[in-house]
């Protein structure tokens, strides 16, 4: 029985670091309001120009590829993880094979937020374990700092996110017992509003309950207007109380249907790596499931939230500082927009 393992892993950050207070030049907000709510002191801005998602995933998968011990042309198969991809369409994947000069392999675009490298890394499990690839690179790379509102009336929202993105090589194994042991997924779009980016979309905002009434609402709300720049519909749209009510409930609950799944219990974890979307969430998690500061890893107080980024950064830091040793039990797990969240066990 094939399984996968995650054979090399690499994350890339952009150089600009912008500290809470380097926020205080654009808005109304204060180091001490970000730290105390959400544990961030910086985060890292890409180039404004020549930095893109892309461009960053390819830094990261270099890492990964060159770690797995394999090259660029060996890659059978790409899913690339992003909200912030460089163009509406195509997807990011294609950019990266093209400029990795990767053969013609397929490339899979997902967008699942925060949880797009979790679902992302469920399906490459999949397809290694039917025998179908051999080589997959999955990727999770954001460009946040594009379009957010630096403002006073985005502050909310703006202050959280960063860039950068975190690369894997999975490859198949037939060591018993390790690998990926289960993923486990969910979506309820009963919330969808409460986090989302809601133009350029086709919609032209019929699921909006205050539908903004511009003439350009006639065209289907497919382009971004002055007007929509103006009052701030343009930007990414959070109600961050929503998102963290859900988000202490059903990462525990995820992280606890993975367990069970393997009969193994909290205490069996080596190392938790949440996506990092708020250090109190992750510290409500820690405390629900009882486990020791050791047993989890965060790293959100330098990146921010970076999204689909998050986990593979996070992943890759924790075991270039030694924290993830042959044997361990690393669980993955992530909460976003959607909403959806899910979670991956992997015996290392
Ligand atoms: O990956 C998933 C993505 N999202 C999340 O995980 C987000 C989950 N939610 C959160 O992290 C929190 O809800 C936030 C950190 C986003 C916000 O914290 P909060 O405790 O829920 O604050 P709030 O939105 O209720 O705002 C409280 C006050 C408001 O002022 P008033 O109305 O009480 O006068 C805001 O205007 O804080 C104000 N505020 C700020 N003040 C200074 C909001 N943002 C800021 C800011 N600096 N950056």
């Amino acid at each position: 029985m094939l399984q996968s393992k995650i054979a090399g892993i690499g994350y890339y950050v952009p150089k600009n670091v912008y500290t809470n207070q380097d926020l205080t030049r654009f808005m109304d907000t204060s180091d001490e309001w970000i730290q105390e709510r959400t544990g961030i002191k910086e985060r890292r801005y890409a180039d404004r120009i020549g930095e893109t998602t892309t461009t960053m995933a390819i830094e990261a998968s270099k890492i990964a590829i060159e770690r797995a011990g394999t090259t660029a042309q060996d890659i059978d198969f790409i899913i690339f993880a992003t909200l912030s991809p460089d163009y509406y369409f195509p997807g990011c994947g294609v950019l990266l094979q093209r400029e990795m000069g990767m053969g013609e392999i397929g490339a899979l675009d997902i967008r699942n937020q925060c949880s797009g490298f979790v679902y992302a890394l469920s399906i490459a499990d999949q397809f290694i374990k039917t025998g179908m690839y051999k080589n997959i690179l999955v990727v999770g790379s954001e460009k946040h700092s594009f379009a957010l509102d630096y403002s006073t009336r985005g502050r909310g929202v703006s202050v959280i996110f960063g860039d950068g993105a975190g690369a894997v090589v999975l490859q198949p194994t037939t060591e018993e017992g390790k690998g990926i042991l289960s993923t486990h997924l969910h979506s309820d779009g009963a919330e969808a509003e409460k986090l989302a980016m809601y133009y350029p979309g086709a919609s032209g905002g019929i699921w909006l309950d205050n539908k903004p009434e511009w003439p350009e609402q006639e065209l289907g709300g497919m382009l971004m207007t002055k007007e929509m720049l103006e009052d701030g519909t343009a930007f990414p749209y959070m109600d961050g109380q929503a998102v963290f009510k859900k988000a202490v409930v059903k990462f525990p609950e995820v992280i606890g249907e993975a367990l069970a799944k393997n009969n193994l219990t909290p205490a069996d974890i080596n190392l938790l790596v949440p996506h990092q979307a708020n250090l109190r969430i992750a510290q409500f998690v820690q405390k629900t499931l009882r486990l020791r500061d050791d047993q989890v890893f965060n790293n959100i107080q330098r990146y921010g939230n970076t999204t689909a980024a998050s986990v593979p950064i996070a992943l890759c830091e924790a075991w270039e500082e030694g924290k993830i040793k042959d044997g361990d039990l690393v669980c993955l797990a992530a909460f976003g927009a959607g909403f959806t969240w899910g979670s991956a066990l992997i015996r290392w």
